[in-house]
């Protein structure tokens, strides 16, 4: 549970490192000690909860401490949906209206889109096309109900934290955004979604984050995407963190080397290119190539790869 925060050699000392942006947690489920500690330590302007809050208390009670220092949103995990108490302490809670599901928010400076619940085959199997959907709506759940099956004159409560087609249709339609936060998998994930993917692409965004799957992951750190790929994408472990920006160069932007680069360091490297370009290098400050080149290092980088190459002085 090591929060993808910089760390190791080439991470700056504390006190000279300025507060985040965002800081997005992964599920708490009913523990919000670690976010709480977390704010006060590090004092970001903004944190996103990634779902499976499990609050046992309303939201705005069990993060009183932490409300003046920073600004709260969150999405709703499958297990936010449990029990009444799950449902209330978070939808009924004085932070309701902080929920990003379905939408898109001004949050420290980034728009971030939000897509909380997940995928269950009763209403849509998003292996399937969305037009086959057994329900494309809430609403078209509800009218085949009779009132004595639902919960609270509405769907059950269980589906209360369930994709919908048209919640899913409404946000892809509601881009750009920079930031897509999420408590499903992109497919990367081996229980991940294609249709995230093809949510972050349509949105535009730079960044995915989600929870749910319980681990840390940095999805281009460990092989399993490319820094050629259009997103980076982060899954974020239940009680720790992901900082964000992590540094300048990603506070910058997070725009990809360019293509030209990512050809000669594969003529170079071959199949170890994505760990190359993902190790810090010494010549760049103990940046990573990728993360020096996306920062606009460019030409350093690629001076390097043709000393590698041709031989010779960087
Ligand atoms: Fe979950």
């Amino acid at each position: 549970m090591k929060p993808l925060t910089p760390s190791g050699p080439h991470a700056r000392p504390e006190h000279e490192q300025s507060a985040p942006k965002l800081m997005f947690f992964g599920d708490p489920h009913g523990d919000l000690e670690p976010v709480i500690a977390a704010v006060e330590r590090f004092r970001p302007e903004a944190i996103i909860l990634l779902g499976d809050i499990q609050a046992r208390q309303p939201l705005h009670i069990e993060l009183r401490p932490i409300l003046n220092i920073t600004e709260v949103a969150w999405i709703p995990g499958n297990h936010d949906t449990d029990s009444n108490g799950d449902f209330d302490h978070l939808f009924g809670s004085e932070l309701s209206d902080r929920n990003l599901h379905g939408r898109i928010v001004e949050i420290a400076g980034y728009k971030v889109a939000g897509l909380g619940g997940i995928f269950r085959s009763k209403i849509w199997d998003p292996r399937r096309p969305i037009e086959e959907a057994a329900f494309q709506s809430s609403d078209a759940m509800r009218r085949t109900m009779k009132r004595e099956e639902r919960w609270r004159d509405g769907i059950s409560r269980k589906h209360r934290s369930s994709i919908f087609p048209d919640e899913y249709q409404r946000l892809l339609r509601s881009g750009p955004a920079d930031i897509l936060v999420t408590h499903e998998a992109p497919s990367a994930h081996p229980h991940g979604w294609q249709v995230i993917d093809e949510l972050a692409e349509k949105l535009g965004v730079q960044l995915v984050v989600h929870g749910h799957h319980h681990r840390c992951i940095d999805y281009v750190g460990e092989g399993l995407m490319t820094t050629a790929a259009p997103f980076r994408a982060f899954g974020v472990d239940m009680g720790s963190h992901l900082a964000w920006p992590r540094s300048p160069q990603e506070a910058a932007g997070l725009e990809s080397p360019p293509q030209d680069l990512l050809n000669l360091a594969t003529q170079v490297f071959g199949g170890a290119t994505e760990a190359w370009l993902n190790k810090p290098h010494e010549l760049l400050d103990g940046q990573t190539p990728a993360a020096f080149a996306a920062g606009g290092g460019s030409d350093k980088v690629r001076s390097i790869l043709n000393a590698i190459q041709h031989g010779g002085v960087v």
